[in-house]
């Protein structure tokens, strides 16, 4: 029996969460924080790529945001209100460490401390993210992620921050999402520092890889034993149109340079063998140096953060394919390196604001299939939303029901594969508010509480509303929309 079996026998319904499973919301320091240049920040390479004229939808950029530096403590009291138990934040590098290098900076750290503090007068659990993409703009202008350095300035990076807030923060995830880190920023550019390099792009995924080694060593030297590790990936759940050898093959390809890339040397200790002859035109990978693979593994993970949103449907490429999919933008150069002979298809149905499916099937497949691929490795899903054009009425409150329906088909996901024995511990729901949406400025709004950016002011949406209902009962209602049913199960 899986070691959750304990925690999952609380579960007395199908329709029950298990008892103290964390019911969270995620954001990301430079999607809310704004202060860009307060109390000694420096520019990340997020902000120097929202400011080049053409990158981000409007012209949008992180300067002021929804100005969560100067509000949290109401953010913090709509938490508290909404009834939820966990918070999933990022810390701003060079907030806490202006250029990547040297001495922490007090008021940076104050700022953390204040938040938890305040979190933590609430019960509400923090749950730390040290890389949410915003990497110190004089890193990057050292090289960046291609640049072995920067692992190990994370790592220095990594234990001020611990040292500062490792009394009051029991979980801490290293980096979000480094497969965007790496191929949206180096790969595609539509994400900074907006590098179109292949080869460098892989380079960047192993150096993030060592980053999160480096980064647990040093976690772990400062941290008390209670203290939990963890990364969140944005595991692809890849599935070929066909069941055809070629398509089949596509699917292989991207779930090794999407998933493999980083689950085969943080959890198996390797690289995959096909991913390497995949990109062996690209790149010897003689960048991963003897001990690499042991210092990413030293400290193994005490659970794996999982984000989800769609799945993503491929084939072998013909010459009548359709649009490539990048998820977070379009760019002529291709996040996927080594994978031209490869299309990506938009499912039929219903789609979010960002023109990503809706499909809840993904998420209790991934579920599943890592239970099956990591036994004993808890889950976490750091984040699933969707986008809609919300807009309040005129009554003031918004009024957002697809986002209602999205969230109810997809932890009725979750609870099915909690059901069928996967060990899940939390749902961070993708975004407690609106928020800078990367490339997208301003455009998507994925929050539970609507922002109005001229005013700043703040007001829960009928999800937000409905998701607290779940987060305090710990009970899904009644599945208005159509059973999760999952796609492997009909194969
Ligand atoms: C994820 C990111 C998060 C947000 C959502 C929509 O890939 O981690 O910051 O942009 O997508």
């Amino acid at each position: 029996m899986p070691a959750s079996d304990t925690r999952l026998s609380a579960a007395t319904s199908s329709h029950e969460f298990p008892m103290g499973f964390m019911w969270g919301s995620s954001t990301a320091s430079y999607q809310i924080e704004g202060a860009a240049a307060e109390d000694g920040r420096t520019p990340s390479i997020w902000d120097v790529f929202s400011h080049t004229p053409g990158k981000v939808w409007n012209g949008d950029n992180g300067d002021v945001a929804a100005d969560h530096y100067h509000l949290y403590r109401d953010d913090v009291r709509l938490m508290s209100d909404l009834g939820l138990s966990a918070y999933r934040f990022s810390v701003s590098w060079s907030r806490v460490q202006p250029t990547g290098r040297g001495p922490a900076v007090q008021r940076g750290l104050d700022f953390y401390r204040s938040l938890v503090d305040e979190l933590l007068e609430h019960d509400i659990e923090p749950v730390v993210t040290l890389y949410h993409w915003d990497l110190p703009q004089e890193l990057e202008d050292a090289g960046g992620w291609p640049q072995r350095d920067t692992a190990e300035r994370f790592a220095d990076y990594a234990r001020l921050t611990a040292e500062a807030l490792g009394d009051r923060v029991r979980l801490w995830t290293t980096l979000n999402e480094p497969w965007c880190s790496a191929f949206l920023g180096y790969g595609s550019g539509v994400h900074a520092p907006g590098r179109t390099e292949p080869a460098a792009a892989l380079r960047a995924a192993h150096h993030l890889n060592l980053a999160h080694g480096l980064g647990a060593t040093a976690l772990r030297s400062v941290l008390p034993a209670r203290a939990q590790l963890s990364i969140t990936l944005n595991p692809h759940q890849v599935r070929p149109l066909t069941r055809s050898p070629e398509d089949r093959d596509a699917a292989r390809r991207i779930d090794a340079v999407g998933n493999r890339i980083f689950t085969g040397p943080l959890i198996k200790g390797a690289y995959p063998q096909d991913l390497i002859t995949d990109t062996e035109r690209l790149t010897d990978w003689s960048f991963v140096r003897d001990g690499d693979l042991a210092a990413i593994r030293r400290h193994p993970l005490d659970v794996l953060g999982v984000n989800y949103y769609t799945p993503s449907v491929v084939s072998a490429a013909t010459s009548t394919s359709g649009p490539r999919s990048d998820g977070h933008g379009n760019s002529e150069h291709s996040p996927w390196p080594a994978a031209e002979s490869v299309a990506f298809h938009q499912p039929p149905g219903e789609r979010t604001a960002m023109g990503w499916s809706v499909d809840p099937t993904g998420l209790y497949d991934l579920l599943m299939s890592f239970s099956r691929q990591f036994p004993g490795l808890p889950l976490m899903i750091t984040e699933n939303g969707a986008a809609y054009d919300d807009a309040p009425g005129p009554d003031g409150q918004v009024e957002d029901p697809e986002r209602i329906a999205y969230l109810h088909a997809h932890l009725d996901a979750v609870l099915k594969a909690i059901n069928n024995g996967a060990d899940v511990l939390g749902y961070f729901l993708w975004s407690l508010m609106d928020n800078f949406e990367w490339a997208y400025g301003y455009s998507k709004r994925f929050g539970a509480v609507y922002i109005d950016y001229d005013t700043l002011t703040r007001t829960p949406k009928s999800s937000a509303h409905w998701y607290s209902g779940v987060a305090r009962t710990g009970r899904l209602p009644e599945a208005t929309a159509a059973p999760v049913l999952s796609a492997e199960s009909e194969e």
